[in-house]
């Protein structure tokens, strides 16, 4: 649903230009309630239908003896514009003399709270629409809840169909004190309660005569009153980088940090910071598409980056500003959540959440409280979150993630949940919690008090073995961007197994290869997350058997050290870090540098393990 072109790349350029006073605006409310009417009214009354649609709609309806519906006009533009190139269906464009406004008409429940929460809706303004003949539905409940859930302060109701209510005053009266009472008790005031009728066109464009008891302001009036919320430009620089792309040309190996910036700006020079990796660059360049190197990027923009030194940083990271406030990182945090799965939500179950632009596996650690959405009443002692229900829950990720805090900066404290490959839930991230794996650490507790030991102690063991149990990892490069750096990392690990089993020490080396099929389903391949629960568990044992187990992580960063330490307990890690590795906190027992002798690498290893006492002190 869009404008003809001229206008509408107009209104697209003002929408990529943070300068432009434009508004993002939403439109929300219960089904059937006069949304789309009310838009195609709009856009009726402020001129920004193409030339002759009214008339032509108009004329369609009478040839199918169908009633004109303002909300035909929105479907016809539709189909023109599925002709040509789409930018967004659910957008339409007009400007008022103070502005030019953007507004989403997302159809039905699940669309709007997708267009709401992965942002598709930069939305800074919403209508809440109500049907003044059914009063406060559901939906208007849940819809207003929803926007004071994703932080959007600036709302408008709409009090639709007057015309059916014979423009009663009553009617409107009731049905503002008690959504006023409810909007109230969800921390949003709302601006104005409009009557309108979208079909007669009271109170849209134009006051209407037919609400003299109306004092307030028309639709149009009330969104020329908003404000444009306190420029994001000047809030910390937030980019979830999207993508990453290598330039083609040849002997050309740098890559391009993409993404779009969610607030704050950025210049050439810029010390940056890639979380959680927690890599730190300068900004070499700016690459745009249309300007050639522009030195600086701000929110909304949707730059590529090259960096000095050239890191390495995965899809996901959050790049924020060196100067700036950092996110929080970590992997246990408080969340707010709204859920719609059909399936309920529980705690120990394994969930996909989009944070950013990374994809984590999440699980409820703990369930806090439970409301109902549409009625906001507590329901006490719920152990699990229905359709519908808004909870305050203790989530915990498999991984690290970096966020911002819903009261600090809501933009980037917002996450959805997938399951069954559908959002299933939306939440804000409201209190940072511990970092570490608690409910992992809680369950490699559990499982250590039920371990059963065997007669032969780990003494006994290492009196007979002559050495310690010892988890070695090998740290690589990533694969995908060293592949040399990471055989020889695994290289090494070969040879220092066949060092130490000709010097009589019990080893055994483990290729990750060997763990990456998945019996169950053959062919899948073991997501990351899994593959390092099985090496912690499998570490766990061979180093309770006293061996000298060996393996090589490619790619394997802080986060990943982090959880090993965690499942190899009681027992601890010996890392040896190889080249340009991608660790940065963890502090690595041994350095290797990448030009090394194999010979030396795995002297220099074998050294190691002896100085630590893990093998004794005489030379093999
Ligand atoms: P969904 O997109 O399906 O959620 O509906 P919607 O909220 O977009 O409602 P839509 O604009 O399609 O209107 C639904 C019905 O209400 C249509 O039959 C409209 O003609 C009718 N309607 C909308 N506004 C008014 C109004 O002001 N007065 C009257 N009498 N009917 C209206
Ligand atoms: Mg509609």
């Amino acid at each position: 649903m869009t404008r003809p072109s001229d206008n509408l790349s107009e209104a697209v350029q003002a929408g990529n230009n943070p300068g432009a006073d434009h508004l993002d605006v939403v439109i929300a409310g219960h089904v059937d309630d006069g949304k789309s009417s009310v838009i195609g009214r709009i856009l009726a009354d402020t001129g920004a239908l193409p030339e002759g649609k009214l008339a032509e709609v108009r004329a369609r309806c009478a040839r199918n003896a169908r009633p004109f519906e303002y909300a035909f006009l929105l479907d016809a533009l539709k189909d023109e514009q599925s002709q040509g190139i789409t930018i967004d269906t659910a957008r339409c464009f007009f400007k008022t003399a103070r502005r030019h406004y953007v507004i989403n008409d997302a159809p039905g429940h699940i669309e709007f709270l997708r267009n709401m929460v992965t942002g598709a809706a930069r939305a800074e303004a919403a209508l809440l629409v109500i049907d003044a003949s059914e009063g406060v539905r559901e939906n208007s409940r849940r819809h207003g809840y929803l926007l004071s859930l994703l932080g959007l302060r600036q709302v408008a109701v709409i009090v639709n169909k007057m015309d059916l209510v014979a423009y009663d005053e009553a009617v409107y009266d009731r049905i503002r004190t008690e959504y006023l009472a409810f909007m109230r008790h969800v921390g949003v005031e709302p601006a104005a309660f409009i009557p309108v009728s979208a079909r007669e066109g009271d109170n849209l464009s134009t006051r209407s005569e037919r609400t003299p008891w109306y004092t307030g302001p028309t639709v149009i009036g009330q969104l020329d009153r908003f404000e444009k919320p306190a420029d994001d430009s000047n809030k910390p620089f937030r980019m979830p980088v999207q993508d990453i792309y290598r330039f083609t040309e040849a002997n050309d190996d740098r890559r391009i940090v993409a993404g779009t910036i969610e607030t704050g700006t950025v210049r050439v020079g810029d010390a940056v910071r890639f979380l959680p990796s927690g890599k730190g660059a300068r900004i070499r360049s700016i690459e745009g598409f249309h300007v050639d190197q522009p030195q600086s990027a701000a929110v909304g923009e949707a730059p590529g980056f090259t960096l000095d030194p050239q890191i390495y940083i995965r899809r996901g990271e959050l790049m924020v500003r060196e100067d700036e406030p950092a996110p929080w990182t970590g992997t246990r945090f408080r969340a707010t959540i709204f859920w719609m799965g059909a399936a309920p939500l529980v705690p120990g179950r394994r969930y996909p959440m989009k944070i950013g632009a990374a994809r984590v596996p999440v699980e409820v650690a703990e369930i806090l409280h439970v409301l109902d959405a549409s009625e906001m009443t507590s329901v006490a002692g719920k152990q699990q979150v229905d359709r519908h229900d808004v909870a305050e829950c203790v989530f915990e990720t498999a991984r690290p993630v970096a966020c911002d805090i819903a009261t600090e900066f809501p933009r980037t404290a917002r996450f959805v949940l997938i399951d069954d490959y559908e959002i299933a839930g939306c939440g804000v991230v409201m209190e940072a919690g511990e970092s570490g794996y608690a409910v992992l650490k809680e369950r490699v507790t559990q499982r250590e008090f039920n371990w059963e030991a065997g007669e032969v102690s780990a003494e006994h063991r290492r009196e007979e073995y002559g050495h310690d149990g010892k988890f070695v990892v090998f740290v690589a490069p990533d694969a995908g961007r060293d592949p040399a750096g990471a055989e020889r990392a695994k290289a090494w690990a070969r040879h220092l197994e066949q060092r130490l089993f000709d010097g009589h020490y019990h080893t055994y080396g483990l290729s990750m290869n060997n763990l990456f099929n998945d019996l169950e389903t053959p062919g899948e391949i073991m997501s990351r997350e899994e593959h390092l629960l099985q090496l912690g568990q499998i570490a766990r044992l061979m180093t309770d058997a006293g061996l000298l187990f060996i393996t090589t992580l490619p790619g394997a960063d802080d986060a990943d050290l982090a959880k090993l330490r965690v499942l190899n307990q009681p027992y601890e890690l010996f890392v040896v870090a190889v080249g340009d590795h991608e660790l940065v906190e963890a502090q690595p027992e041994v350095l290797l540098d990448a030009g090394t002798a194999d010979d030396e690498a795995v002297q220099r290893v074998v050294d190691a393990l002896t100085q630590r006492a893990v093998i004794p002190d005489y030379s093999i």
